[in-house]
């Protein structure tokens, strides 16, 4: 089979990796690929959401199955354009349909299709401009911290939680009456602030049946400890050392089944990764965002993992058989150290040379990387992710640590506690 994967990062490197193994992979693609994909696959210089220039490739390549990594593509609804292109319509495309993909792409939507299912979520109201004004009574009568969302995608920026109520005012003000987001804050969500200790939990749904895949916990701030700016993430942990089969047992029947249920009850087509993001309070778990692809470093302690053919599991997802398909999970703990530019998440330098020691017991997943002039050269924020495997939590990390201090560039940062509460 011939594969064209979509994106850009670590998540992306590590899909090319695991499909790689597969026996069923003939030639593969990735579009546009890093330093890192380029070693494994043919990296092609083309846009993410440029859907003509994809068809095109797709067809003069033969591709057969299009795996979509990052977001956008899927809320800007490449699953619809493929299906109504009929030239197209033998290809197996990974993601959910444009509606489906609300579920990431409108944090309204979500909450509202929470809502219509009973599935756990912080209480919320809705502001936009013709009700600013109530949003501003909202804030006054109601108790800190506040939690502003804007309703749809901010690069990761679009939530504000705060303390002062005249900076949640200031925020809401910004993002709907200043467009701070655009369009994408045009709406506000304000929500319930949920104190509690966050896990994340991936399936693969065909629409009717879902897998669960190894779950995983994963480290936004920038600073050790958990403190200072959020990014794109700096480090994951699967399996969570808390996640027992009694906690799964309940996300299983009131969050992962009443979603895939309520996507069928409402014939939203969703043949892809759900990416549940959920928050523990006193012992019940609350959905506090879904994604609709794979979580990102997450995919690089979850591919590894994971005991099946991926290419397997994909096409069982795009034929709607998950049914007949086991998930196989190592028992073996496992752990991804970010590496990053100096500076990230604000402004920081490219094009610094790299040297990556060879080590047979880590896996080096390229996030932000190129390759010129035959040297390896850092092209973003998030840099490299380290992924290593162990009999422990301690011993996954100590190889992923070890391998991240030996790497070297200008400017590297890295966190050196993910997994520092267990
Ligand atoms: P989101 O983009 O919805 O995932 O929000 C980003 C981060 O904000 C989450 O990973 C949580 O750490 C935090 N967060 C979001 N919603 C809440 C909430 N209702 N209560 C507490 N923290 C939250
Ligand atoms: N690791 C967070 C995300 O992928 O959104």
């Amino acid at each position: 089979m011939n594969i064209l994967i979509l994106g850009s990062g670590g998540r992306e490197h590590a899909f090319a990796w695991k499909i790689k193994q597969s026996a069923l992979c003939d030639r593969l693609f990735v579009a546009p690929g890093n330093g890192g994909t380029a070693n494994l696959a043919e990296n092609i210089a083309l846009s993410e959401t440029d859907f003509d220039a994809i068809k095109a490739f797709v067809l003069k390549e033969n591709i057969e199955m299009v795996l979509v990594g990052p977001e956008l593509p899927l809320v800007e609804g490449i699953y619809d354009y493929f299906q109504q292109e009929s030239s197209l319509n033998g290809v197996m495309l990974i993601g959910p349909s444009k509606l489906g993909a609300q579920l990431e792409g409108s944090k309204s939507f979500a909450k509202y299709f929470m809502q219509r299912h009973n599935i756990p979520t912080a209480a919320f109201e809705e502001f936009t401009l013709e009700n600013l004004e109530e949003g501003f009574d909202f804030i006054e009568k109601n108790k800190a911290p506040f939690v502003l969302k804007a309703d749809g995608l901010a690069a990761g920026k679009g939530v504000v939680i705060t303390e002062s109520r005249e900076e949640a005012k200031e925020s809401l003000a910004e993002m709907i009456r200043d467009a701070k987001f655009g369009k994408a804050s045009s709406k506000v969500i304000i929500e319930e602030f949920l104190k509690g200790i966050e896990f994340s939990v991936f399936v693969l749904s065909d629409g009717s049946d879902f897998l669960i895949l190894p779950n995983a916990k994963d480290y936004k701030r920038i600073g050790e400890g958990d403190q200072g700016l959020n990014t794109g993430g700096m480090g994951a942990i699967s399996p969570v050392p808390f996640v027992d089969e009694k906690l799964m047992e309940k996300v299983i029947e009131r969050v992962l089944k009443p979603t895939i249920e309520g996507l069928k009850k409402e014939e939203i087509v969703y043949k892809g990764f759900i990416y549940v993001g959920l928050i523990l309070v006193d012992g019940e778990p609350k959905v506090i965002e879904y994604n609709c692809r794979m979580g990102d470093p997450e995919t690089e302690i979850v591919m590894p993992r994971l005991e099946n053919d991926l290419l397997s599991l994909l096409q069982a997802c795009s034929e709607e058989k998950l049914a007949d398909v086991e998930v196989k999970h190592s028992a073996l703990h496992g752990a991804t150290v970010v590496l990053v530019s100096g500076g990230y998440p604000e402004a920081y330098e490219k094009g610094k040379e790299m040297q990556i020691p060879l080590n047979d017991e880590t896996l080096c997943f390229h996030a932000g990387t190129k390759i010129q002039d035959g040297k390896l050269l850092t092209n973003g924020g998030r840099v490299l992710a380290v992924s290593a495997l162990g009999t422990s939590l301690e011993a996954a990390l100590d190889k992923a640590k070890k391998q991240a201090e030996a790497i070297s560039y200008t400017g590297k940062y890295y966190r050196r506690d993910i997994g520092y509460e267990f």
